[in-house]
């Protein structure tokens, strides 16, 4: 397995369908560092699922507790970081990002087409944005954040006819 020179911190962002989460992953195995996910933090803290906070509590708390696990993870995680696809809507978010690419840390945008971040996402029940008509709200969705994704990453890779394993390989390419 080829090693990196250093062990980069890297903070993944991007839309839902961008493969976050199997990129971290296989970053994580790559290099042998521990992987972290927003999401799964959030729904740990919360004690119920993205849907269900959504449902229950309304996305403005979702969000807030999803800023609030970002500055945690941060300061404290030493390894891949995968953060939910709307986290970098925060402007405090936004600032963090840009205090930790300032200081060495690297965070990629998983860019990707709606044609092949549909099957990925499968634009199930759980992801509660893209209810109604999923495909629009992606696209959406999307347009809105292209620009903060694309000004807040130090790498782009479009993963669009990449497996997680040449993602990573690329992200590590370019490091
Ligand atoms: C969201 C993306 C989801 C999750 C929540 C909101 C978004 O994460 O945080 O459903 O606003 O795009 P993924 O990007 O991992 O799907």
């Amino acid at each position: 397995m080829p090693e990196p020179l250093t062990a980069p911190r890297v903070v993944l962002v991007g839309p839902p369908g961008s493969g976050k989460s199997t990129v971290a992953a296989a970053l994580g195995e790559r290099w042998q560092l521990a992987v972290r996910d927003t999401d799964a933090d959030v729904e740990a803290t919360a004690g119920k699922s993205i849907p269900e906070l959504f449902v229950d509590d309304g996305e403005p708390h979702f969000r807030a507790l999803e800023s609030a696990a970002v500055l945690a993870a941060l300061a404290e995680h030493d390894g891949v970081l995968a953060l939910g696809g709307g986290a970098v809507l925060d402007l405090g978010t936004q600032q963090a990002l840009d205090d930790y690419a300032s200081g060495g840390g690297v965070v990629v945008f998983l860019d990707v087409t709606l044609t092949h971040a549909a099957p990925r996402v499968g634009f199930n029940q759980s992801r509660p944005l893209l209810l109604g008509n999923p495909r629009a709200q992606w696209a959406a969705l999307m347009e809105a954040r292209r620009p903060i994704y694309e000004r807040l990453a130090t790498i782009t890779v479009l993963t669009d006819d990449l497996r997680p394993t040449e993602v990573a390989e690329r992200i590590e390419t370019e490091l």
